[in-house]
């Protein structure tokens, strides 16, 4: 007899669905049989994506979305209930990469980089956690960065992933007893297209690859290999095992080692 799927029944919201790391938390839930709403403010690239999860047998929707402005997100929110009935997972992997100095970063870059990363965060937890209270159950799982911990000199980027940290934290200890768990996930290095537009070409990018050493200490994985979305995505997934019921307001790091923590 086919064993049933983890996520069957289940319904799942993935913001940032349509690349790198989200594209492939994507495909991990519909393989185990969720139905997954993909909210992304590149709608091409999510329509794609739902291609994908419904060749792997799942149900998929995608819904343009941008998560910086409430309007938007409730309306994906809508739309998902409205296809699906409820929403039971909510991952929040949308977020923008920002490079300036707290001493070259303009205001405008400033409030562009909080309001995707942390306010979009914010925002999709408000929208959902109502109704995953009152079924009494529900996972969210918020995206920081190492950078939040150990900062390269990205002002805007580093702030936002620390106060993700924090506003998962507040969430988790107002929902603990409802049957909502609110984790952070904190990937190092890893490949996506977000890591792969700061090197000046794919061939450069492949040299790190080759040799991940070449990151230097706190960022080069230990292991010597470097972070693939997979990887993140697989981690994901416990999260949402009953055996895991008992996680939630955790910060945990998938870096191949090279932030422990
Ligand atoms: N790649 C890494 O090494 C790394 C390391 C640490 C943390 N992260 C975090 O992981 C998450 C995913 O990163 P990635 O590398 O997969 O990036 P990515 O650029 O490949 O994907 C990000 C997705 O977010 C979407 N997005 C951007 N702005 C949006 C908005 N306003 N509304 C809705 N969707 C929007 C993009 O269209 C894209 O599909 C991000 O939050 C990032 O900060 C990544």
């Amino acid at each position: 007899m086919p064993q049933k799927k983890e996520l069957t029944g289940k319904v799942a919201i993935v913001t940032g669905g349509a690349s790198g790391i989200g594209h492939a938390v994507a495909r991990a839930v519909a393989k185990e049989g969720a139905k997954v709403t993909i909210a992304d403010i590149d709608i091409k690239s999510a329509w794609k994506v739902v291609d994908e999860c419904k060749k792997l047998g799942g149900e998929a929707i995608a819904v343009k979305t941008d998560v910086s402005s409430s309007r938007s997100v409730y309306r994906m929110v809508d739309d998902a209930l409205r296809q699906f009935g409820t929403v039971d997972i909510l991952v929040n992997v949308a977020g923008v990469r920002s490079a300036p100095s707290v001493r070259e970063v303009s205001e405008e870059e400033w409030d562009r980089v909080i309001a995707i990363n942390l306010k979009g965060t914010f925002l999709c937890c408000k929208a959902v956690v109502e109704h995953m209270i009152a079924k009494k159950y529900g996972r969210i799982v918020n995206f920081s960065s190492g950078q939040w911990f150990r900062p390269v000199g990205a002002a805007a980027y580093a702030a936002s992933k620390g106060g993700i940290i924090s506003l998962s934290k507040s969430l988790a200890t107002e929902v603990a007893g409802y049957g909502v768990n609110v984790n952070v996930v904190v990937p190092g290095f890893t490949d996506t297209p977000m890591t792969r537009s700061v090197f000046p070409s794919d061939e450069v990018f492949q040299t790190i690859v080759d040799n991940p050493a070449l990151l230097g200490s706190g960022i080069a994985p230990l292991t010597g290999r470097i972070t693939r979305p997979e990887d993140i995505a697989n981690f994901v997934m416990l999260l949402f095992k009953p055996a895991f019921d008992n996680v939630t307001g955790q910060t945990l790091h998938i870096n191949g080692g090279s932030l422990m923590w």
